[in-house]
């Protein structure tokens, strides 16, 4: 009998500190669960170790409560889908294992995801209203820059990354020295509302390309606020507003630059954001200046969506379940992934 409805596929992600399971059928989110690790902030960063133990004592969980919410039995699924890297080699260990065993034992297909591909095709997901291609993804989150042209949902070239830090990495990093706990971008992002973006200046390093630098910017604020510290020991107590908004104003225009120069050069104006940092107020008002001045069609994904969660990997997982992709059982995870394309293989037909 010829399939009338889209498949149904459970996504799981677990690269990092989150560990999360989604139901999805087609473009449309039956259930979403994430569950964050609230361990790592005590010591100002993820703990690889910890992680890996926590994902390991929640995955099951977590997917439980994906299928109960989403009202689907297990047998119901098409597939599996789950998040082979990049990331943190024992948690991806984690999400791998359980997804490629669930599907075995389902009898159904298990398809191994790009972290940072899922990021951008999260834009395919209901509410949203998905770019039309080609359209240009920065992609930003907290192990990762990238300036991405994506031609199709299997063809995206990469225009520009970061040389060192990811951006999200340069928000975390300024708000440790600040003694802000980790995550520390949503922190500074809120404290950034009440602050002067203009109080301090920070040089905002332009590198060749579309390429960036943000290591440079850590070393800049840790001289600068060891410079106040010593003349007022009261200084980043007293100025933390003032900071966040100078520190985010250098990171955004820094971000901003090269995506506006591949905007000119390419002639493509259709401009999506993907990755934890989208989920910035800062990041998300400039994209919506640009739309206005510059006649841009924006895409910006709705919050669920910007930080790590398991329906868009799912997403991916139906794009490849549609192009009748799918995954073999020695699939090994990869901290290390460079090509954003399918990692599921085409049957031959
Ligand atoms: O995509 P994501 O959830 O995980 C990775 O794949 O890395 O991104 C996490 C990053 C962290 O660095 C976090 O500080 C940053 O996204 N982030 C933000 C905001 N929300 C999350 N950065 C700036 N402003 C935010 N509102
Ligand atoms: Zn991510």
């Amino acid at each position: 009998m010829e399939r009338t409805l889209p498949p149904l596929i459970l996504g799981i992600e677990s690269s990092c500190d989150d560990t999360s399971a989604a139901v999805i059928r087609g473009s449309q989110v039956l259930s979403n669960v994430v569950a964050n690790q609230a361990l790592h902030a005590e010591v100002g960063g993820v703990v690889p170790e910890w992680a890996s133990r926590a994902h390991l004592s929640k995955i099951h969980p977590v997917v439980q409560a994906a299928l109960d919410k989403s009202g689907i039995k297990a047998s119901e699924l098409d597939a599996v889908a789950y998040t082979l890297g990049p990331g943190l080699q024992g948690s991806l260990h984690v999400g791998t294992s359980y997804a490629k065993s669930f599907a075995w034992g389902l009898g159904i297909p298990s398809i191994p995801v790009h972290h940072m591909r899922a990021h951008i095709l999260a834009h395919v997901l209901e509410p949203g209203d998905p770019p039309a291609y080609p359209f240009l993804c920065l992609t930003v989150s907290g192990g990762h820059t990238q300036l991405v042209k994506v031609n199709a949902p299997n063809d995206m070239e990469v225009l520009g990354q970061t040389l060192d830090d990811a951006a999200g990495e340069a928000f975390d990093k300024v708000a440790k020295l600040i003694g802000l706990p980790y995550p520390g971008g949503p922190v500074v992002d809120k404290l950034a509302k009440q602050g002067d973006p203009n109080a301090f200046a920070f040089s905002r390093p332009r590198m060749e390309g579309y390429n960036w630098s943000f290591s440079g910017l850590k070393t800049q604020v840790l001289n600068f606020l060891q410079r106040e510290q010593a003349k007022d020991n009261q200084f980043v107590a007293s100025r933390q507003d003032d900071i966040c908004a100078s520190v985010q104003a250098a990171i955004l225009d820094m971000l901003m630059a090269p995506l506006r120069q591949a905007v000119e050069d390419t002639g493509i104006t259709e401009v999506a954001i993907a990755g934890g940092v989208s989920a910035n107020s800062g990041l998300r008002a400039r994209l919506a200046d640009a739309e206005r001045q510059h006649g841009w069609t924006v895409h910006i994904p709705p919050m669920a969506y910007c930080t790590d969660n398991a329906a868009m990997i799912a997403a991916v997982g139906w794009l490849d379940v549609m192009e009748s992709r799918s995954g073999t059982l020695d699939a090994a995870p990869s901290p290390r992934l460079p090509e954003l394309t399918s990692l599921a293989s085409k049957e031959e037909t």
